[in-house]
């Protein structure tokens, strides 16, 4: 799970006979690692335990302040994903009560709550009950996972907004945030729903509500296996990830085209609320966002219907205009984004139709949203999102030709022919990738820059957002996508000798007017010094005397074109990462997913 986070990592055992060890290190999981080599890992004998990797929200990523976080006595162990915002207040109230806590966490203060309530009251020598009543009076967003050293047979863990599936074994039971944590041992797994406990023992596990009453969680078979969740021979996740791009792409396309119609995976929308859409907002954030900027051109090309694209964390707070006729298609590759699951909530509250795209099945946004379409992509361990970009691009597509063939706005001959276009992109993709050995030597030599500024124009604009964020996120440069007909009204200032410029070309058959007025930010930029790299389509020889490096993509339909051009801005920074010393897989400060807003 340390894609999850990797500030500090933590294991705590039961060893059946009252003993609860514990051992929590800072920084990477091989730290604790080091740590339980020298102090001897058969101390950590025993049939239950957890294990945590941290992303620090309250509290810097120190050894006093990773999880499992215990009580007083030490014999309760909790490890905790996500915020309690009320910590303040039961932290003071602990320490009024004279409890010295040890940590900074907000989730020292669970530990302390559970301790006590199954020492003493109503809920007295029963775990279970004392977490749901803690977990009563908890704000925010959480998973906990509990033990207790009297309780050498059970493991206790709930969840709020927060990720927690359960795996089910053959004589053995596993929890987590994410399936790819017990995948090695099954695929049998049961998600559990929004305020919810399972309490898991040798014989089984068991799902109550936080009141204590039964509970039904859905049990699913996981369509992967361990083989999708490693390296596969690559030295990172990251770029296995990025070459498995044909195959995410062919994935997700395959089954939506169904006699002679676009369908979705689950669609609790009828076509006639699809008629009624009036308005469609795109909810996301980071990479996800960037494919819904893709996503407005396209729906608003095929269906007339206008277009607005969101951050998640802005649109909640500034009072959207929603209403039922409105779509809100929220794109999630986690589906556990707090602030598009916020974004998500808030649409439904003021009645819109959401419409969620997602790779993680049954994730929590999907759950909440009235249709979903999930991108087929397989598992993303490395941090930053790559084959999920490109299958979030594919499954907008499939979104706006959903809506223009209810709307009645493309007739059925050419939503088959858009269908077919996009079934060829897997091909396209698999051709960019064969070619990028010269991106990578690229990448070598220019991994000395101080910045590299991105322009593309039309979706070729937000490629290059997403080509400046892969910069940022892997690198650590300062990178920055523009919109180039923007370039003269402030950013052509940053331009200075050397300095490169990646360019994303729009074909030359196309918009041929946009074409030439690239063609002329580009010797604009050319003539006061920058080194320009542009990504231009095969043959397109009108800017080759403009271009430094050019990188070649295959030609393909002009709003399609994203799904080529984006594949040698990954190579690009992974490779710009790599030449700098850096870990692609987890880069400094991040985690695969944002749980907390
Ligand atoms: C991009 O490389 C990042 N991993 C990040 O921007 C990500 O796309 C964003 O946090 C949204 O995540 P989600 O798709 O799981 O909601």
């Amino acid at each position: 799970m340390e894609y999850r986070g990797y500030d500090s990592a933590g294991v705590a055992v039961l060893d059946g006979a009252g003993a609860l060890t514990v051992e929590r290190k800072a920084g990477r999981l091989a730290n604790l690692e080091q740590q339980l080599d020298a102090t001897g890992r058969e101390r950590f004998a025993g049939t239950a335990g957890m294990g945590h990797t941290r992303w620090a929200t309250h509290g810097a990523p120190v050894d006093r302040n990773s999880h499992p976080h215990r009580d007083t006595s030490g014999r309760v162990a909790v490890v905790h994903n996500g915020i309690i915002e009320n910590f303040a207040v039961l932290r003071a109230e602990l320490e009024a009560d004279g409890v010295e806590l040890t940590s900074d966490t907000d989730t020292e203060t669970t530990a302390h709550l559970i301790a006590r309530a199954y020492a003493d009251g109503p809920t007295a020598g029963d775990l279970p009950a004392s977490v749901r009543t803690v977990c009563r009076r908890l704000e925010g967003a959480f998973t906990l996972v509990v033990t207790h050293a009297d309780e050498p047979d059970l493991i206790v863990a709930a969840r709020r907004s927060s990720p927690l599936v359960v795996g089910v074994g053959e004589g053995e039971t596993f929890v987590a945030s994410d399936v790819a944590a017990f995948i090695e041992h099954t695929r049998e797994a049961v998600e559990l729903g929004q305020d919810q406990l399972v309490a898991i023992t040798r014989d089984g596990y068991e799902v109550t509500d936080f009141a204590g009453e039964p509970a039904q969680a859905k049990p699913f078979t996981v369509a992967w296996d361990l083989s999708a969740a490693e390296k596969g021979g690559h030295d990172y996740f990251m770029l296995k990830e990025i070459e498995e791009q044909p195959e995410a792409l062919a994935n997700t396309l395959r089954g939506h085209f169904d006699g002679g119609r676009i369908v979705l995976d689950e669609q609790r929308l009828t076509d006639q609320d699809l008629r009624d859409v009036d308005k469609v907002f795109v909810v996301a954030c980071g990479t996800a966002y960037h494919s819904g900027l893709i996503a407005k051109y396209a729906i608003e090309h095929w269906t007339r219907l206008p277009v607005e694209v969101e951050l998640a964390s802005e649109f909640r707070y500034r009072d959207p205009v929603l209403d039922r006729d409105t779509l809100v298609v929220a794109i999630s590759q986690s589906g556990e984004t707090a602030d598009t699951l916020e974004a998500v909530r808030h649409a439904r509250g003021q009645k819109a139709r959401v419409l969620a795209i997602c790779n993680t099945n049954g994730a929590q946004i999907p759950r909440e949203s009235d249709a979903v379409l999930y991108t087929h992509a397989g598992p993303e361990v490395g941090v930053a999102a790559t084959k999920t970009f490109t299958s979030q691009v594919a499954a907008n597509y499939l979104v706006g030709l959903a809506l223009a063939q209810a709307r009645g706005t493309k007739y059925p001959d050419e939503v088959a022919r858009e269908f077919a276009e996009l079934e060829a992109m897997p091909a396209a993709v698999h051709k960019v990738l064969s070619t990028v050995e010269d991106v990578r030597a690229l990448g070598r030599r220019i991994a000395d820059s101080k910045a590299v500024l991105f322009l593309g124009r039309h979706v070729g604009f937000p490629v290059a957002l997403e080509g400046a964020l892969k910069l940022k996120e892997l690198a650590y440069m300062h990178a920055e996508g523009f919109a180039a007909g923007e370039l003269k009204h402030g950013p052509i200032a940053l331009i200075e000798e050397g300095l490169p410029v990646v360019v994303v070309m729009p074909s030359p058959k196309g918009r041929a007017t946009l074409h030439a007025k690239l063609v002329s930010n580009i010797s604009e930029i050319q003539a006061r010094g920058a080194r320009t790299i542009v990504i231009a389509e095969e043959g397109d020889d009108t800017v080759r005397p403009f271009a430094d490096e050019l990188i070649e993509v295959p030609a393909v339909p002009t709003l399609l074109q994203p799904l080529v051009s984006s594949v040698p801005l990954q190579v690009l920074a992974a490779e710009i990462a790599r030449a700098r010393g850096y870990d692609v897989d987890k880069p400094r400060n991040l985690a695969k997913s944002v749980t907390v807003e």
